[in-house]
């Protein structure tokens, strides 16, 4: 019996995250190394309900390795979330000939890679964010250009709020994960930093640590905030109002998201690429591709979705003592 020739489909969903370039031409590179069809899906699971895809060759995934955002194109898709949508697109799946898809994503991408292995096409999930708040796999995509976009701007603020003696409240994405505000707090020299898995007492934890501090000479201060504790504005009012000291707020936003991939995420995302196509091609999906120790390894999406990540508390106390 002839041998069909595979084809398998590749797109990026959720928040994009440095590095998903460097991914999707791993993946496209890979498979046409072993004799592959791969297509291109625009705008995550929108592209594989609508039938939005496009072939990829060698050439269509070059000169995008340094390249920040997707060339895919991202979105968050409502559609589906409903099973009417999950059905949709392996209708287009099958109407395709696609054989495989690989998902580059968070967890709520995970979870549509899961409903659409379920419906018989395999699947497998890449960690894209920024967050690193996905518990099967030590590291996700992106991370590492984030965490040193947020040194460079901190950094920059500590120019000004050294200069103006002032205290930078500073807002960091992790809308549920404090482990940005973690490691550029230490990175960054932060007074105080706030996470939303420690809970923290104002008084105690934040007002009485910068009193102390200035009155041993202390004169400018960084306070780091996880997104997912939020309230930088008021925070920042009541450090002004308990310590005297000028307080200004600043959200970083999404210029965290933006920006040429580090090296680390550069090849953390073509090794963790290769690996989901070797997946494929062995015909294995519902499988989720993540780091451990830096080995790349694989687990069963629904093993993966219900695997818990903690925060590194030895971390948290060395950031803790070191602050002054
Ligand atoms: O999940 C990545 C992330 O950047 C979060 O840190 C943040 O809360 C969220 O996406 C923002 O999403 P949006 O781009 O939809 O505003």
């Amino acid at each position: 019996m002839e041998n069909k020739q595979k084809t398998i489909a590749v797109l990026t969903s959720g928040g994009d995250a440095p590095g998903m370039n460097a991914a999707i031409r791993a993946v496209v590179r890979t498979a046409l190394h072993r004799g592959m069809r791969v297509l291109g899906v625009r705008r995550g699971y929108n592209g594989l309900i609508n039938g939005d895809m496009v072939e990829l060759n060698y050439l269509s995934v070059s000169d995008i390795m340094h390249r920040g955002g997707t060339i895919l194109y991202t979105a968050r898709c409502a559609e589906f979330r409903e099973d009417a949508g999950v059905e949709k697109a392996k209708e287009t799946c099958i109407k395709m000939g696609i054989d495989g898809v690989v998902v580059i994503g968070g967890d709520g991408s995970y979870r549509g890679a899961r409903d659409l292995s379920l419906k018989g096409i395999p699947c497998v999930g890449l960690p894209g964010t920024i967050d690193n708040d996905i518990s099967s796999t030590e590291y996700t995509i992106g991370y590492d250009t984030a965490m040193n976009t947020v040194c460079d701007m901190v950094d920059r603020l500590r120019d000004t709020s050294q200069s103006h003696d002032r205290c930078s409240v500073v807002e960091v994405m992790g809308r549920k994960a404090g482990y940005i505000a973690l490691n550029t707090g230490i990175a960054c020299g932060a007074s105080v930093i706030l996470m939303p898995e420690v809970p923290y007492d104002l008084e105690k934890d934040v007002l009485d640590k910068i009193r102390n501090a200035h009155k041993t000479g202390k004169q400018h201060f960084i306070v780091m905030v996880a997104e997912g504790v939020g309230g930088v504005e008021e925070l920042a009012k009541k450090i002004e109002a308990a310590t005297g000291i000028e307080t200004r707020a600043c959200v970083l936003g999404h210029v965290q998201r933006g920006g040429a991939p580090s090296l680390t995420d550069r090849v953390a995302a073509t090794k963790m690429g290769y690996h989901a196509v070797e997946l494929l091609e062995q015909g294995i999906g519902n499988r989720v591709v993540g780091l451990q120790c830096n080995e790349v390894v694989d687990y069963d999406i629904l093993e993966g979705l219900e695997m818990v990540k903690t925060i590194d508390t030895n971390l948290v106390r060395i950031a803790e003592e070191v602050s002054l």
